[in-house]
């Protein structure tokens, strides 16, 4: 795993009266994620896979052979989803965490996967894709500035690059960290949720054009209880009908975001 700056446990005064954040700067990783070795990607089917794959095919032929690229791959399950669908297409996947990149090589063969940093340009693929796809990642980054520049210049001119978090269709931006309280000192980073117009903001000008797709989401196929994982979403009720949310008492709206180039 690339150096990180370790997360103090507490915060401390600096000696001038002023408190310093001291949790970790969000580069996405999570000791959490490793958690996707125990999940096998060949029978892993998340719900929102379907409307992803949709945009990212959008009005192409079947058989028309493309090159995505799965930012956050984890384990391959996405892949291995797409390649099922669509076997004439070449899919790629990075990922930050070296035991998953080796997980999904082991159990998705005709995918290539590679460890990158998706913040870190140079450890990146020097190709570009008709597709880029980054799935519950956004999430992970405090700022679009840190990791969608790259995103973008992975998608090839004429391309598409989806992603699928949360996002607030209200103009409000939420930064947080989260953590099992009493069972660990690491403040995760996962659950940010940044507004449409910091996407609109950041996107005028770098890409041709944008959608956000709000799925139903009682069709996204998470539990209607709370899991035994306080940090797992699934469906809360809200003012303007469902959501989901977590322990933490934080409640958020899942998105897809279609870009063009
Ligand atoms: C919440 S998981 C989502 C996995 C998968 N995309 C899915 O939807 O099931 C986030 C994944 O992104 C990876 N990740 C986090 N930060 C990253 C970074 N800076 N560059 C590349 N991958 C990263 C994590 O290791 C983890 O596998």
């Amino acid at each position: 795993m690339p150096d990180r700056t370790a997360a103090e446990p507490n915060p401390a005064p600096t000696g001038r009266g002023v408190w310093e954040p001291t949790w970790r700067r969000a580069e996405g990783t999570r000791s959490i994620d490793l958690r996707y070795l125990d999940r096998d990607p060949r029978t892993t089917d998340r719900p929102y896979f379907g409307p992803v794959l949709a945009l990212a095919a959008g009005h192409r032929r079947r058989d028309e052979s493309l090159r995505l690229l799965d930012v956050g791959c984890a384990n391959g399950a996405f892949a291995r989803y797409v390649l099922e669908r669509r076997p004439r297409w070449d899919v790629s996947g990075i990922d930050v965490l070296p035991e998953l990149v080796d997980a999904a090589s082991a159990a998705v063969p005709e995918g290539r996967f590679s460890v990158a940093d998706i913040c870190a340009p140079q450890s990146l693929p020097s190709e570009r894709f008709d597709v880029v796809t980054a799935l519950t990642i956004p999430s992970h980054f405090d700022s679009l500035e840190q990791w969608l520049p790259q995103v973008l210049r992975l998608t090839a001119p004429g391309g598409v690059a989806v992603l699928y978090g949360p996002l607030n269709p209200s103009p409000v931006d939420l930064i947080c960290r989260l953590r099992y309280a009493g069972e660990s000192e690491e403040w995760l980073p996962g659950w940010n949720v940044l507004s449409q117009r910091t996407y609109d903001a950041f996107l005028r000008g770098r890409v041709r054009s944008w959608a956000y797709h709000y799925p139903e989401v009682s069709t996204l196929g998470y539990p209607a209880t709370a899991p035994a994982d306080g940090l797992s979403s699934r469906i809360v009720p809200a003012p303007d009908g469902q959501r989901l949310g977590n322990s933490s008492g934080l409640t958020y709206h899942m998105a897809c975001v279609e870009m063009h180039r």
